[in-house]
């Protein structure tokens, strides 16, 4: 048995002759294609090619973290000129052609992630076969980073599968699990973990037939269906994705309309588009929340806690999804309303969360299983994680918490998910204070991953550390953040609600408001946005963020509220909703905006997030980017509003703020922190 090691590979050839390449990243939990490793891999390929050449080839990964993740996202941000970034490209395809022309048969063992560069090494092999486990994870998600695949997956995707299969994984960048690959015809099997060896072995040895597209999936690859298909794929992604400010998959689209899948040509022509693409300002900003996103999963606290019973009080919109989405994530939960009516709607879209969620009738009965109504409160006896989510009331809360403390385990963690009343305001009793966190969900739960830990002044460290890991655990994004009023996301968002209520009470149309934030980039206008949120909940915030930091109350807003119109919950906000869906009224084609609209609406957040950093409410400008784009979804090609004020130049949207200030005064005065404002 011949053994060779590089600093990331190791080639074995076992008795049956057969080569197996095993990829091992150095220091690195995970595997990335850098040039290194391309480099690597193209040497151990041509020594293969010498006597005595194998019978063939298994490609695998050493990691148990999963097959390759891709190309190295550092190396690409690296990348300064787009000629760089072209030859970069260029290398990969280089070294994925000589394996694709390798004359033994050559197999990729896909265990885990198995995605963009990682998936277009695979398509590059002869075969490919997955291991049927729930880590393995597969599909080509560049759209996501404003990119498109590069080393031969726009071409060989199609190539394999049909245009119109492998444009639905481009252009979107969904992943598949093993099953939904073979079903696919993006691997050739898929088998449990104990017979990946054998399959693999058994591709090499028998050489059957290697998949080629189906008659009627080539024949989506011809030039009429091209330009056919690209034209209502097109109209389709319209529907979901701007263009102007996510134009990678357009491109992508575009790149396989013009070139087909036959010439060799198009290989060097996705190396073109990519590298135009892989400098461009949406791209560098989306990689940038790419690591924004890896900050956040890295702060990995120094505890382990897994909590074995979570009480949920408070069964509305907030406190009933926090309790579906962490039954839904294996834990056990008690939900507890004073109104059983509540329970029971919660437990109604606790299933269909379950249904969207997981795949199998007996996962989702066990996850109802987990979720256990609990009128009386039975749960507050056992559980080590109690979460208040009940109405934003000051007094409300200080009862809870006295109770909770007579009743709960001495060592039973209490959290809060109250949008802006800072901890120390929520009980009295020091006691309480000591094991009390704010764990802050965002509305609507299941879709935002953010979730903000907050300590009080007298939180204990370790019970801090022990939320942060509790949110890993449920698979969202920790955000430390100092308890001071509205914490971080709300205190930045709430000017910019109210700024868009006034303008409403200026005559501005409601449609055309959202559609400049909509616009701009944000994911839905503000108006809709506090209808989605609850006027009640938009207007105690506003009363309590105004108790602290000033300003007045948008009068149709408390208006709307003692009329009962409280959004899209009663049916009745600012719009009207029917069956739970919006009414659209149509901005009529001559409306024009008022042209300080927009800066009226953005400085109003700019401006609260200079005073946020100034008082540390987190501790620096990436904490204040990642958790405005993951709880408040601003633009994530824009990078986040501290990212944004360091491209538009900070003189200048100074300078349009002290505009703002002299034309609807107080509000729009510039926060002190502009002027020691530090963003690097
Ligand atoms: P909600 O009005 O939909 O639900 C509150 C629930 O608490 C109601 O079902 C009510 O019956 C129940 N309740 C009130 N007092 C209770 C008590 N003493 N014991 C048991 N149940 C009681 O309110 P929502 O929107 O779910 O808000 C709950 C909390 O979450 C508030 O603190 C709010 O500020 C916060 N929050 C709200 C967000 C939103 O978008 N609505 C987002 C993030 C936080």
């Amino acid at each position: 048995m011949d053994e060779f090691f590089h600093r990331n590979w190791s080639s074995i050839r076992d008795e049956a002759n057969i080569a197996w390449l095993v990829l091992d990243k150095t220091n690195m939990s995970v595997n990335t294609l850098n040039a290194e490793v391309l480099e690597e891999l193209h040497s151990l390929l041509q020594a293969l090619q010498k006597d005595p050449v194998p019978l063939g080839l298994v490609i695998q990964s050493g990691k148990r973290s999963g097959f390759i993740a891709g190309a190295d996202v550092q190396q690409f941000k690296d990348l300064e000129t787009s000629d760089a970034a072209f030859n970069f490209i260029r290398q990969g395809q280089i070294v994925f052609n000589y394996l694709a022309d390798l004359p033994f048969p050559t197999v990729a063992l896909i265990r885990g992630f198995c995605l963009g560069g990682g998936l277009e090494l695979a398509l590059a092999c002869r075969y490919r076969v997955a291991i049927d486990h729930y880590k393995t994870k597969i599909g080509l998600p560049e759209v996501q980073l404003g990119l498109h695949p590069g080393w031969g997956g726009t071409v060989r995707l199609p190539r394999l599968i049909g245009g119109l299969k492998a444009m639905d994984l481009i252009l979107t960048g969904k992943t598949l699990s093993a099953g939904e690959a073979y079903k696919r015809g993006v691997v050739d099997a898929a088998v449990p973990e104990r017979q990946g060896l054998i399959a693999a072995r058994h591709f090499i040895q028998k050489q059957p037939q290697p998949r080629v597209a189906a008659f009627v999936e080539k024949l989506t690859n011809s030039n009429f269906s091209r330009s056919v298909l690209s034209k209502i794929l097109q109209k389709k992604m319209a529907l979901k994705v701007n263009k102007v400010h996510y134009p990678a998959p357009y491109i992508a689209l575009e790149h396989w309309r013009e070139q087909g899948v036959e010439s060799d040509s198009a290989f060097m022509n996705e190396a073109k588009s990519l590298s135009q693409l892989a400098v461009s300002e949406t791209a560098r900003n989306l990689v940038r929340v790419f690591h924004l996103q890896e900050k956040l999963k890295r702060l990995e606290p120094e505890v382990t806690f897994k909590p074995e019973h979570v009480h949920v009080i408070g069964a509305g919109v907030m406190g009933g999804d926090i309790a579906a989405w962490c039954a839904l994530k294996n834990l056990r939960v008690t939900l507890q309303d004073q109104n059983e009516q509540a329970i029971a709607k919660a437990l109604n879209r606790a299933v269909l969360l379950f249904k969207k969620h997981l795949k199998q009738p007996y996962q989702v009965k066990a996850a109802m299983d987990r979720l256990m109504p609990d009128v009386k409160g039975m749960g507050i006896k056992k559980a080590d994680l109690i979460i208040e989510a009940i109405v934003e009331k000051v007094e409300a809360k200080n009862a809870l918490f006295a109770m909770l403390e007579q009743e709960a385990k001495r060592n039973a963690i209490f959290a809060t998910n109250t949008s802006t009343i800072p901890l120390s305001e929520l009980t009295q009793s020091i006691k309480t204070q000591m094991r009390l966190i704010g764990l802050h969900f965002f509305n609507p739960v299941a879709r935002m991953p953010l979730v903000e830990v907050i300590a009080g002044e007298d939180t204990e460290e370790t019970i801090v550390q022990k939320g942060m890991a509790f949110v890993r655990a449920i698979e969202k994004l920790p955000l430390p953040v100092k308890s001071s009023p509205g914490f971080l996301v709300n205190r930045i968002l709430l000017p910019y609600l109210l700024e868009s209520m006034l303008l409403l009470e200026a005559g501005i149309p409601d449609e055309a408001i959202d559609k400049a934030a909509v616009e701009f980039g944000m994911p839905m206008g503000p108006i809709e946005l506090a209808d989605t949120v609850g006027l009640d909940v938009c207007l105690y915030a506003a009363k309590s963020l105004s108790h602290y930091f000033g300003g007045a109350l948008p009068v149709g807003l408390s208006k709307r509220v003692e009329q009962g119109q409280l959004g899209k919950k009663t049916g009745q906000g600012f719009y009207q909703y029917k069956n739970g869906k919006l009414v659209k009224k149509k901005l009529s084609d001559s409306y024009r905006l008022p042209e300080d609209i927009l800066d009226r609406l953005t400085m109003s957040m700019l401006n609260a997030a200079v005073a946020c950093l100034r008082e540390q409410v987190v501790s620096d400008v990436d904490y204040l980017d990642a958790g405005m784009i993951f709880g408040a979804g601003f633009p994530p090609f824009r990078g986040g509003p501290m990212h944004y004020i360091a491209e538009q130049g900070e003189s200048l949207l100074l300078q349009r703020l002290n505009l703002l200030a002299q034309r609807y005064g107080q509000r729009f005065v510039p926060d002190v922190g502009w002027t020691t404002l530090k963003i690097s």
